[in-house]
């Protein structure tokens, strides 16, 4: 069954287009990334995959179904991870199966597999404010990682990262990735981000949103950072430069 299918989907709100005719075909276990200039409706077309929203016009569906409320299946990751601050660690990446009344028992083995996964064994007990942000986001990819999502939707989570971390969690999340074969729509601004962790890189327009091209990224895997100066690596930087620039 194909992971994510959108078909002419079209979003409005009032006078404003944001998306234009998007049509997505995603398999399960891809890799896909959203690339395109700010306010051309990314985190619309990721809202609408959530459930948060739905459009205006257009079918849209996730393994078969039709979102129409957020649910467990799709993990979202944002920018700013939302922690609670007054929980540790090991509280808020427990949270989702605490609050659905789950004994320990059933959730322990996993939150201890995937906090050593993302690299946090030895912070359960600390609290959000001591950790620095990339590893604040770790914290929230361990979250979601608990809920066992079929769908992955990152909307810029790295973006507040300094370079050097950004490309730490970068690997990280290739790792993980590559470990739990999940599907990922991973939404950015920056080119190389993209190309580095995407099987298909989407480059969306600006006004009204509309997917322009679609690059295959062949790029041997595991990726490695030395790829980020290969001549393969650099010619696809070209051509979806040119893209997104006309
Ligand atoms: N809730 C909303 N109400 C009105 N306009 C919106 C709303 N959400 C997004 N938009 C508009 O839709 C367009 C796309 O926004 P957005 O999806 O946030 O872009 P991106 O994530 O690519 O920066 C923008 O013009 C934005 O102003
Ligand atoms: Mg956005």
């Amino acid at each position: 069954m194909t992971a994510l299918i959108c078909n002419a989907i079209r979003k409005t709100y009032g006078a404003v287009t944001a998306l234009e005719n998007i049509d997505l075909s995603v398999a399960p276990g891809e890799f896909i990334a959203l690339l395109g200039p700010s306010g051309c409706g990314k985190s619309t077309l990721l809202n609408l995959i959530a459930g948060f929203e739905a459009p205006t016009s257009g079918a849209l569906t996730v393994f078969g179904e039709t979102p129409h409320r957020p649910g467990p299946d799709r993990a979202v990751v944002f920018q700013e991870p939302a922690l609670f601050p007054w929980l540790r660690i090991w509280d808020n990446v427990t949270f989702s199966p605490r609050l659905a009344g789950k004994p320990r028992a059933a959730y322990e083995a996993d939150a201890r597999r995937f906090i050593d996964l993302v690299g946090l064994t030895g912070f359960e007990r600390h609290y959000p404010d001591q950790l620095s942000g990339g590893m604040k986001q770790r914290v929230g990819l361990a979250r979601c990682l608990l809920m066992q999502p079929r769908l992955f939707l990152m909307d810029e989570p790295f973006g507040a990262l300094d370079a050097q971390t950004r490309l730490a969690m970068q690997e990280l999340l290739l790792h993980v990735w590559d470990t739990m074969k999940r599907t990922v729509i991973f939404i950015t601004h920056d080119i190389d981000e993209a190309i580095f962790l995407a099987d298909t890189v989407y480059v969306m327009s600006a006004r009204p949103g509309r997917i322009r091209s679609r690059f295959t990224i062949d790029l041997p895997r595991p990726r490695q950072i030395d790829m980020l100066a290969d001549a393969g690596f650099n010619a696809l930087k070209r051509d979806i430069m040119h893209q997104l620039r006309d």
